[in-house]
């Protein structure tokens, strides 16, 4: 659905080059659902943008849904659906006429644009606010219109840039439950940016990390998570010579990845700590060593992200490296 090499688009801002996306080599298959995680000023909106026909790269191709955005941007427009950073002016027209009017813009006859609006109204909940003006709607409601009104020429393909900021987590839940039920009803791929963690391991079943314009990683949100950052198990220890014994075992074990030991505690990094952590508490046991509690946390994609880059989505989000603003 979507392949893409050494697509590259940098900017000029007061004669510095900004190098929003350098060289990414994408290939998404048709009907996956895939997020573009990173931090403010990743490159994940000039990407989008430069898929979805709305920016030419500076160099590399693209092929979006069999066109070639640079030979043949209005077959991709005609192909996809795109809901942009901050779309949803409010209007004085009712949000039904408002997405018939959108099936007419894309060439749809009004009998087939009136009901693919009624069946888009319907599976996003909005068949109540048919006659509403969009100007009245809610925050959530009008993004719902918004996605309604990116799918009317029925797109095989979505992009989502950042869907669900500045809703409240009701909202957001509720998009997202929309959105989804709309790629399994309709079948489209989607393609989502965000940077929210929670949202790319939830709802995409592939995750691409991106970090100064660059893939940094790309898998299941799972397979990263258990790959990248892995299981944490903190074992409280009585004293400092416990602490000792409980790391050197805890090294034993052939799926750990990186112990730390201080005080009365260790932290040991490991594949299926579900199962690590019982075998290790056996051992500690045999030989005596002495442990007060003992803690499991599965890994965030924010340790997948700390553990790529050194730094925290969070704070990168706070405190973006490259100059800001942009789309
Ligand atoms: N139109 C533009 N002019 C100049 N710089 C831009 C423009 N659009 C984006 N940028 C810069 O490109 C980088 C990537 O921006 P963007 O793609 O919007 O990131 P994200 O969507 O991941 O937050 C940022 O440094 C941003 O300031
Ligand atoms: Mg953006």
């Amino acid at each position: 659905m979507i392949h893409t090499r050494g697509l590259t688009r940098s900017f000029r801002v007061k004669g510095e080059t900004v190098e929003a996306v350098r060289g990414l080599d994408l290939d998404i298959e048709a009907g996956s659902v895939v997020a573009f995680l990173g931090p403010n000023g990743a490159g994940k909106s000039t990407t989008l943008r430069m898929l979805t026909t709305l920016l030419p790269p500076t160099s590399g191709t693209a092929v979006v849904a069999g066109h070639d955005v640079l030979t043949d941007p209005s077959g991709v427009r005609n192909r996809i659906g795109c809901l942009g950073q901050g779309n949803s002016a409010g209007s004085n027209f009712r949000a039904s006429d408002e997405l018939i009017a959108q099936g007419r813009a894309y060439g749809l006859s009004r009998a087939k644009a009136r009901a693919r609006a009624e069946r888009l109204l319907t599976a996003l909940e909005l068949d109540g606010l048919a006659k509403r003006t969009v100007g009245t709607l809610s925050g959530g409601q009008r993004r719902r219109l918004d996605i309604a009104m990116a799918l009317v020429h029925e797109p095989e393909l979505l992009f989502l840039d950042e869907p669900t900021t500045g809703l409240d987590p009701h909202s957001r839940a509720h998009i997202w439950e929309h959105v989804l039920r709309l790629h399994k009803e309709f079948g489209a791929t989607i393609v989502f940016t965000t940077h929210y963690l929670e949202e790319a391991d939830l709802r995409a079943r592939r995750v691409m990390v991106v970090d100064h314009g660059r893939v940094i990683a790309d898998d299941p949100p799972e397979k990263l998570k258990a790959d990248l950052a892995g299981d944490r198990i903190t074992l409280g220890t009585a004293d400092r010579a416990d602490t000792e014994r409980a790391a050197e075992l805890a090294r034993a074990l052939p799926t750990v990845h990186e112990v730390t030991a201080e005080d009365t505690e260790v932290r040991v990094r490991t594949l299926h700590g579900d199962t690590q952590l019982p075998a290790l508490l056996r051992n500690l046991e045999a030989v005596g060593v002495r442990v007060r509690t003992a803690r499991l946390s599965r890994p965030t994609l924010d340790d997948v992200f700390l553990s790529l880059t050194g730094r925290t989505l969070r704070e990168s989000a706070d405190a973006p490296t490259t100059t800001r603003g942009g789309a």
